[in-house]
């Protein structure tokens, strides 16, 4: 297909068609709706870098096939979103905030603040706890033991000794129902999001709901997948039922174990209540059971796949247990999604590495998996604790909320820290790393002005004496 006459000359027109096309085919019923959330994408992605001037909506209207009034509801809906600005008669650009807005990539998320006095960015454990001479003894243990074939490409669900292992401790720790032949290694949450992302596409789905606020990693792997991320909000007891309802959604990805970022355990009746849609809808859930294995001082909650595994997808890895580095985890998903699942994985890379596997099996056997989380657990209640506790010191009148589990919490600032921007720059000038939870929010329900503090604090990675230090550094610069 060769560019249209009109986009030529200005990299912006041009752009802006080839980044749209595909949404210009999509069926009539759903178009208008698809060029929006291209064109929102675009932006976020920073494809579109702000500044850039769009094309006339006659011009574009006519580069892409579609009636000229679909683009003009794309260019009003995105203005009103933030996205895009107007000048009258003058054109339409990109909005100068809209890429500071958007929420981060999910390589992002990873703490990478190398040259920070303090550094509370959530996403990773204390990578020093990382069970080193255990591992090497696994590792001997297996190398002296693998028969030769089990080198070979193995079968794409995962090793039958490591399935068996995770499957007893999926049962005894989060109340996962687990049949070992249903269980499939995978390199992490997400490539379980991708796989099931795939199988979505290829049964026609094209669009799934996410949590706002949410993770962002959730937003990104499913458009990789061609899918688009409907964002449904979060209230004090899970994802909303009413906007689910509405939204007309058939799968949705939840962290009812320990919301991300919030911090709460959906309640029971939310679960029931989740549960009953995704029977009526004849949909699925994927429950990203991201760090579930850490809870403090909260009865533990199991697994929603336990309650219904056959509307349930259920997934985790040990990138919060262990390593993210080691990228190993599970997935496990109802019946009538497993072939096509194990499908992928197989065409995906043929499943995953075998040394590997046999080793993260014989760590499991062996009862050292379970000795790592209790110490990491322990360890990690001790930097909760001393968090909440330098936050109460340094910044009185907080609320810090989120942590009776997990590596993170939420502490909201009282108004005079605001407002949120300067904040944020007085503390980065400071040499302190933090994520604001707006981060995690996604644009259209962000309110424009965050005049309240409200940030994702992570703690797992940060020894104690370091927590108190960066809060109070935090507080001198905030109030500076
Ligand atoms: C909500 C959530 N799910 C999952 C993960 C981990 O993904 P993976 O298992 O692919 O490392 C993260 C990582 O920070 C996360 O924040």
């Amino acid at each position: 297909m060769k560019p249209p006459q009109s986009a030529r000359g200005t990299v912006a027109a041009s752009a802006a068609w080839e980044l749209l096309l595909p949404a210009a085919a999509a069926p009539a019923r759903t178009r208008g709706r698809s060029l929006q959330a291209a064109l929102r994408e675009a932006v976020r992605s920073g494809r579109l870098a702000p500044g850039t001037r769009l094309p006339s909506s006659r011009d574009l209207a006519a580069d892409l096939g579609v009636s000229r009034g679909l683009v003009t509801e794309a260019y009003e809906q995105l203005t009103a979103e933030g996205y895009l600005r107007s000048g009258r008669g003058a054109g339409t650009w990109v909005g100068a905030a809209a890429r500071a807005a958007a929420r981060p990539r999910a390589h992002d998320l990873a703490p990478r603040s190398p040259g920070a006095r303090a550094d509370f960015v959530p996403g990773t454990p204390d990578l020093s706890l990382f069970p080193r001479s255990a591992w090497a003894a696994a590792q001997r243990d297996v190398l002296a033991e693998l028969p030769h074939q089990d080198l070979g490409y193995p079968d794409p669900r995962g090793l039958p000794r490591l399935r068996t292992a995770l499957a007893a401790l999926l049962a005894r720790r989060r109340g996962v129902v687990a049949d070992p032949e249903r269980i499939v290694v995978v390199s992490g949450v997400a490539q379980a999001t991708t796989l099931l992302g795939f199988a979505l596409h290829a049964r026609g789905v094209r669009t799934v709901g996410v949590e706002d606020p949410g993770s962002p990693q959730h937003d990104a792997l499913y458009t990789s997948a061609g899918v688009t991320a409907v964002p449904l909000p979060v209230d004090g007891e899970g994802i909303a039922l009413e906007p689910l309802r509405a939204s007309g959604v058939r799968a949705v990805v939840t962290t009812p174990a320990h919301q991300f970022p919030t911090g709460i355990a959906y309640s029971a009746d939310r679960r029931a209540a989740l549960l009953d849609w995704a029977r009526e809808v004849d949909g699925i859930v994927l429950e990203d059971d991201y760090d579930g294995d850490f809870r403090y001082d909260r009865a533990p909650v199991g697994a929603l796949q336990g309650l219904d595994p056959d509307h349930v997808a259920y997934t985790g890895s040990v990138s919060k247990s262990l390593a993210p580095g080691l990228r190993l985890g599970w997935l496990l998903v109802p019946e009538s999604w497993a072939e096509e699942i194990v499908e992928r994985k197989r065409t995906m890379d043929l499943g995953h590495p075998a040394l590997d596997q046999a080793l993260f099996a014989r760590f499991l056997e062996r009862g050292d998996y379970d000795r790592q989380l209790r110490h990491c657990q322990r360890a990690y209640r001790e930097r909760r604790d001393a968090l909440v506790a330098a936050l109460d010191e340094h910044f009185p009148g907080s609320e810090v909320s989120g942590i009776a589990a997990g590596l993170h919490v939420i502490a909201t600032l009282p108004e005079r820290y605001g407002p949120e921007e300067r904040f944020l720059a007085r503390v980065a000038e400071a040499g302190v790393a933090v994520r604001p939870l707006s981060s995690c929010t996604h644009p259209r329900t962000e309110s424009a002005e965050t005049k309240q503090v409200r940030l994702v604090l992570g703690y797992a990675h940060v020894p104690p004496a370091r927590i108190a230090e960066g809060v109070r550094l935090m507080a001198q610069a905030a109030t500076g």
